[in-house]
């Protein structure tokens, strides 16, 4: 992210934010940097094959060299991604959108948080903050597909959104919700 960029935004590369999760374990938030790679390689290592799964709609069980480029040289504006840490080299949560394209008002989320470290608060946390990061860059909604079958992210979306449509497709869900951004002309 450019200097010029990251001076109007809460989320930039400056951004650090200690949170407590339900079990009282503090993690930190701050942006996913390209030297990230090897954090989230090892990070794969501690999801369960349903986790990356659910995560991939694929199997799947490492990155490629390619993927992880894709995934920490992000340019912070149409590619974002922030990510939870318990300890310097302890990755255990990233949450990100990638915009469709041209369009800058629709965006594609996606997260993931370390099995032992689900079902703490976590996720909700990470989700809350990307769409706050979504909405300071204009995005007026995130849209996405999951499995049919992940209630942990229907509960989550339930839990952090307002008025989002769901249409399920087979085995997948599609998901549409509304960041209820109001542009300044
Ligand atoms: C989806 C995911 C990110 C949720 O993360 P998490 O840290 O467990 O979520 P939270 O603890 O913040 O819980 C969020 C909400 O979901 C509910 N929830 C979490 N896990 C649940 C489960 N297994 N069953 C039912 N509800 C669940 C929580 O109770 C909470 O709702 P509440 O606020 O009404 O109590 C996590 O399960 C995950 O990483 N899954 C694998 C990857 C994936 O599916 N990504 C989504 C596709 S892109």
């Amino acid at each position: 992210m450019s200097r010029e960029k990251q001076k109007s935004y809460r989320f930039d590369n400056e951004y650090r934010e200690i949170v407590r999760l339900s079990d009282k374990t503090q993690v930190t938030l701050r942006l996913v940097v390209p030297a990230d790679k090897l954090l989230l390689a090892r990070g794969m290592d501690n999801f369960s094959a349903e986790s990356r799964y659910r995560r991939f709609l694929a199997s799947k069980n490492a990155l490629t060299d390619a993927e992880l480029q894709y995934l920490t040289e992000v340019d912070g504006v149409h590619h974002f991604a922030i990510g939870a840490l318990h300890g310097p080299n302890d990755g255990v949560g990233v949450a990100r959108f990638v915009c469709f394209g041209d369009n800058r008002d629709i965006a594609e989320p996606a997260i993931a948080v370390i099995d032992r470290y689900q079902n703490k608060g976590l996720g909700k946390i990470l989700f809350t903050r990307l769409m706050a990061a979504a909405r300071e860059r204009g995005i007026e909604r995130f849209h996405g597909v999951m499995l049919a079958s992940n209630e942990p992210m229907k509960h989550l979306l339930h839990a952090v959104g307002q008025k989002i449509c769901f249409e399920y497709k087979g085995s997948l869900l599609e998901f549409e919700m509304p960041l209820n951004v109001r542009k300044v002309e």
